[in-house]
């Protein structure tokens, strides 16, 4: 395989995972993803992230705590989220939301159901573990830049050691439970959450994959 022939089988291959067997990674293959991302590239090599991790007991004790929490706090970010998506953005967001409720059979407008899934953001869709990335509050935007390019990283090296993993802004949409939980200080900011663990492949959720825009769509060529 040639270099790029690897890159575009990690890219193609990965998914957002929603489904996971119940079974602890190894801290070795967790230490060989953590090293993987950190190559990351950053506005003049600050980088800005850092990354709690858990494992076992403090997965589920975060999990439980942040289920409670969910039910009845409204959502919260450090950083603001998108105000609306506009046109071929919102069609795009629909679709995916729609390929999510067909592979797990939620029929359209049954709101209780789509809560439902909704809320599994929350159980982390079952993953043993979670990393909870934070930037510095100083760095600002550049730095959720920099820790975007990080978390982006980690999707690809987690799929080169056979984990699924899913980015989840849902997670930060409750700072303060997150805050409060790990004793994040306030000069970091928390960007998202990424679950992750061995992928349950069979599961419905698991089943579809995503299209992408084609280049017409977002090139514009200067010759
Ligand atoms: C910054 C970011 C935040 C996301 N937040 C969530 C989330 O809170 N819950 C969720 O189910 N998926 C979330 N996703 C996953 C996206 O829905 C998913 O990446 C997109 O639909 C493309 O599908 P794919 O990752 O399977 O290729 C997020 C993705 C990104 C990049």
């Amino acid at each position: 395989m040639t270099p790029d022939e690897a890159l575009e089988d990690l890219l193609a291959t990965r998914w957002s995972c929603r489904a996971y067997q119940d079974r602890q990674v190894p801290k070795p293959v967790i230490e060989r993803l953590l090293t993987l991302a950190q190559r990351t590239a950053s506005w003049c090599n600050t980088q800005p992230w850092q990354v709690i991790v858990t494992s076992g007991a403090g997965t589920e004790r975060f999990r439980e705590a942040m289920t409670e929490w969910a039910r009845d706090h409204p959502a919260e970010f450090d950083f603001a989220p998108p105000a609306e998506y506009r046109g071929v953005y919102r069609d795009r967001r629909r679709a995916s939301g729609w390929q999510l409720y067909e592979a797990v059979g939620i029929e359209r407008g049954d709101r209780e159901a789509s809560a439902r899934q909704a809320f599994e953001n929350f159980r982390f869709f079952g993953a043993p573990h979670v990393a909870i990335i934070t930037t510095d509050a100083v760095h600002d935007l550049y730095g959720a830049v920099d820790s975007g390019l990080y978390v982006g990283t980690f999707l690809l090296a987690a799929r080169s050691l056979g984990l699924g993993a899913i980015p989840q802004a849902a997670l930060a949409g409750h700072a303060t439970l997150i805050r409060k939980h790990f004793e994040i200080p306030e000069d970091r900011k928390i960007l998202l959450g990424i679950s992750f663990g061995y992928a349950d492949e069979a599961h419905p959720t698991n089943s579809y994959r995503t299209a992408r825009a084609g280049l017409d769509e977002v090139v514009t060529w200067v010759e």
